[in-house]
């Protein structure tokens, strides 16, 4: 069976000034050596970058560039058949290269004039506060590196193929763009850690793993789910269940799996009353009383 995770490998930054990407021993690219020196050098390209400046190219292989080839091949045949119409639309006005890996800076330049999205380049994890907050500026941090080519449709991490396949076909969108930036504003707003999982976890289950219904069959709007080859197959199957903010709020999720619940839109206008209008406005406050059920959405 495929998976899909979003696992980030630990980045350790070393006294000499080099990076270093810690694989699991149960990753696909753990024995091979050229990879994971390939892992340090993208890792460091991000760990020196200053927002602002280009995105530095990263050195990709033959083989990995047909990966992506591969991958956005056999994806956007299944896009076709499974993801909602914003989504397609951001795809078709973005236009990403299929044949050939993008350079994080070629798709901040691509979506800039769209939706004024830009990409900054992450080693692995970016704090919470960090990664959504900066949503509301319309910036992006994604990951640069991609899969290990033995096991082209399996990462246990999210790699380039989820971060632009994935997000930056929404954030080529104007709708979504504005959900990001939204989720974004809402991240800044609240103050306790305990708030600001409530957003993210909001944001885990619409804008990563949403699923919406469209000409009376279910579609997926969430980019775990549209960057995951086997994902892509499954997610109707699911135990999906109305979009409940105060449920989505308590529902715990293991990032190593198949997400087996799903919460459903009915349309793109419900997901933003609900989800966009919840962004926008909750605080502390709000979210407390979510959490203890005074208000029902
Ligand atoms: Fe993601």
């Amino acid at each position: 069976m495929f998976e899909e995770a979003q696992y980030f490998a630990p980045v350790s930054a070393q006294d000499d000034g080099s990076v270093v990407v810690e694989l699991a021993t149960s990753h696909p690219g753990f024995a091979d050596q050229v990879y994971r020196a390939r892992r340090n050098a993208i890792a460091a390209l991000a760990v020196n970058h200053r927002q602002g400046e280009p995105i530095p190219a990263a050195e990709y292989t033959e083989q990995e560039h047909r990966i992506w080839s591969l991958i956005s091949h056999e994806l956007a045949i299944k896009h076709r058949k499974y993801a909602t119409a914003e989504y397609l639309e951001g795809a078709s006005r973005l236009g990403l290269p299929t044949d050939r890996i993008p350079q994080l800076q070629e798709v901040s330049e691509l979506l800039e004039p769209l939706t004024g999205f830009r990409y900054l380049p992450a080693a692995g994890l970016v704090p919470l506060r960090d990664f959504y907050g900066v949503l509301a500026d319309g910036y992006f941090h994604s990951t640069q590196y991609i899969r290990h080519h033995s096991v082209p449709f399996y990462t246990p991490e999210p790699d380039v193929v989820h971060e632009v396949i994935g997000h930056a076909n929404a954030l080529a969108n104007d709708r979504f763009a504005a959900l990001y930036r939204l989720a974004g504003a809402a991240a800044r707003r609240v103050e306790s850690d305990e708030a600001l999982e409530f957003v993210s976890k909001v944001f885990w289950f619409t804008l990563e793993f949403g699923v919406m219904a469209e000409s009376g069959e279910l579609r997926a709007y969430g980019a775990g789910i549209l960057s995951s080859y086997g994902e892509i197959e499954e997610f109707r199957g699911m135990d999906i269940r109305p979009l409940d903010l105060r449920v989505m709020g308590a529902t715990q999720y293991d990032i190593t799996k198949y997400q087996d619940v799903l919460f459903r839109a009915e349309s793109m206008r419900h997901l933003e009353d609900v989800v966009g209008a919840f962004w926008e406005t909750c605080d502390d406050d709000s979210i407390a009383e979510l959490q203890a059920g005074v208000i029902s959405r």
